[in-house]
């Protein structure tokens, strides 16, 4: 836990590397590459759907269909993925993306972090990417909607419960 948690908050002075997408590169260029693992934040939309399917399927969501998978990434605002890279191996373990007006508000959707990788501040750690993010474009009203058993996790990072009584309500098709 200690090991994942050093490489979020250790110097991530190298850059990544130019020809990749990705935006942020944490880890210690010291190390030796072929054994240390690097996570990296992207903002990259071209993602393979199937690998995000399998992270979704890792933590139990229902499946949905990947034609509206993909038409929800190129419209959202922000799409962040997390990746693990070992070597020239690059896993997807985590992801979330949220959708804007482009001037005051975003909401965040499907905040994921496989299983392997859950407790060692990898959730928390993109949240605060998205959050950074968002607030680099001028958004300050974000927003997000919280299963029950997660309430607390998005309350450790700021996020407030019916603020001033303010209720989120729902339509649903009969
Ligand atoms: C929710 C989720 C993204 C959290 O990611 P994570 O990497 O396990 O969380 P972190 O290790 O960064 O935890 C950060 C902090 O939140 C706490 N936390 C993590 N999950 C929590 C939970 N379910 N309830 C309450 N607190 C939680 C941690 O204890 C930690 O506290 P600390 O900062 O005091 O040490 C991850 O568990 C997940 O992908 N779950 C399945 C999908 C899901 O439910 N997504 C949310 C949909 S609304």
């Amino acid at each position: 836990m200690g090991f994942w948690k050093s490489l979020f908050s250790g110097t991530d002075a190298s850059p990544a590397p130019k020809a990749a997408p990705m935006e942020r590169y944490v880890g210690d260029e010291a190390d030796d590459r072929a054994t240390t693992n690097r996570i990296f934040f992207s903002t990259e939309r071209d993602l393979d759907l199937y690998e995000l399917e399998e992270l979704c399927d890792a933590v139990g969501w229902s499946r949905r269909p990947l034609r509206k998978v993909k038409k929800a990434i190129q419209h959202s605002f922000l799409v962040v993925s997390m990746w693990e890279q070992r070597g020239a191996q690059r896993r997807l373990i985590g992801f979330s993306r949220a959708t804007s007006d482009h001037a005051f508000n975003a909401t965040v959707w499907d905040v994921v972090v496989h299983p392997d990788f859950q407790g060692k501040g990898m959730g928390k750690a993109l949240m605060k990417y998205m959050i950074k993010k968002l607030r680099g474009e001028d958004i300050s009203n974000i927003t997000l909607f919280a299963d029950p058993q997660v309430v607390n996790f998005y309350r450790n990072l700021g996020f407030m419960s019916d603020p001033e009584g303010i209720k989120g309500m729902f339509w649903y098709p009969d």
